[in-house]
């Protein structure tokens, strides 16, 4: 916004435009962001208040809520709001507890009743780091080419991450806890570039899937893992129930569910029991 002196102003977030803001937010994707995050959520939309030629938040608010581009501009706001960070390899305690524990468990069940396919959901997936880490691990256990069908799900609501995991080359800082071995089986590296080598890329798809939307989270059925890691921390307990519980219905009789370390079922579900693998704890469907 220009002043009368001709000074560039950034647009200022209110206290009415920032609860209404948020209750947006909140709405679509069931991201609560108390009073301190309201300096982060102006600093990163204030360019695009002035980018769209309004002149302040409740234009860009009015925008929102009723403007023909609306929804793209939707898209766009929760594409800029929410954290991203992922890397290869990341938490290895846990992966340890699944390709030493979950898997093994699932496969001798399996064996049992003749049915050899894995399904695994890798639920806010962000840029594919977590998905394409589990599809490594497969590969590494044998697996995806053992007569397995191995079928695993990256999904996210950010379509920006979504476009950057199909892509499936990444910088050397994602894959900052990969072992040279692992770098050199899986990976062409092109000056600064390690693009996913085919075998990898071909046993993961990519959707866009909202973890409150149950019409969405429907579309990944009969999943026997689902990894839901660092995406709980940002919801409030009414949205971590409904992610929950959508995943719930997600997974098979038996399934796994992973969440990240800092993360917690307490007070959310009882619909799960907890169990040990290998050093870390994995929730179960019941
Ligand atoms: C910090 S990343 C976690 C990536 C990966 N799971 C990991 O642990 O490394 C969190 C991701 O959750 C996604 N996210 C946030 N709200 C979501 C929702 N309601 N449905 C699906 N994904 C969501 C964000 O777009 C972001 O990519």
């Amino acid at each position: 916004m220009t002043t009368l002196l001709g000074v560039q102003s950034k647009p200022k977030l209110g206290q009415e435009a920032f609860d209404q803001l948020r209750e947006l937010i909140y709405a679509k994707c069931g991201i609560s962001f108390s009073d301190s995050k309201k300096y982060l959520l102006e600093s990163r939309l204030a360019k695009r208040v002035d980018a769209r030629g309004l002149k302040n938040f409740d234009d860009y608010l009015y925008f929102l809520n009723y403007d023909a581009q609306k929804e793209s501009e939707i898209t766009y706001l929760l594409n800029n709001i929410v954290t991203n960070e992922t890397s290869f390899f990341r938490d290895a305690i846990q992966l340890k507890g699944f390709d030493q524990g979950v898997v093994p468990k699932i496969i001798e069940a399996k064996k049992k009743s003749m049915n050899r396919r894995l399904k695994i959901w890798s639920a806010a997936s962000s840029t594919g780091e977590e998905p394409y880490t589990l599809a490594m691990m497969l590969l590494d256990l044998g697996l995806a080419t053992d007569g397995w069908s191995v079928e695993i799900t990256g999904s996210d609501i950010s379509d920006n991450v979504l476009r950057s995991a199909k892509a499936a080359t990444y910088e050397q800082y994602s894959l900052r806890n990969a072992t040279p071995q692992q770098l050199l089986k899986y990976f062409t590296q092109k000056e600064k570039a390690y693009t996913l080598k085919p075998e990898v890329a071909r046993l993961v798809r990519f959707k866009k899937i909202n973890l409150m939307n149950s019409f969405e989270t429907r579309l990944v059925k009969d999943n026997d893992v689902i990894f839901c890691r660092n995406v709980l921390i940002y919801f409030d307990d009414a949205s971590k129930k409904k992610a929950v519980g959508n995943m719930y219905d997600s997974l098979a009789k038996g399934g796994y569910l992973f969440i990240g370390f800092s993360e917690s079922l307490h007070d959310i579900t009882r619909l799960f029991k907890p169990v040990r693998f290998c050093g870390t704890m994995v929730y179960q469907k019941i």
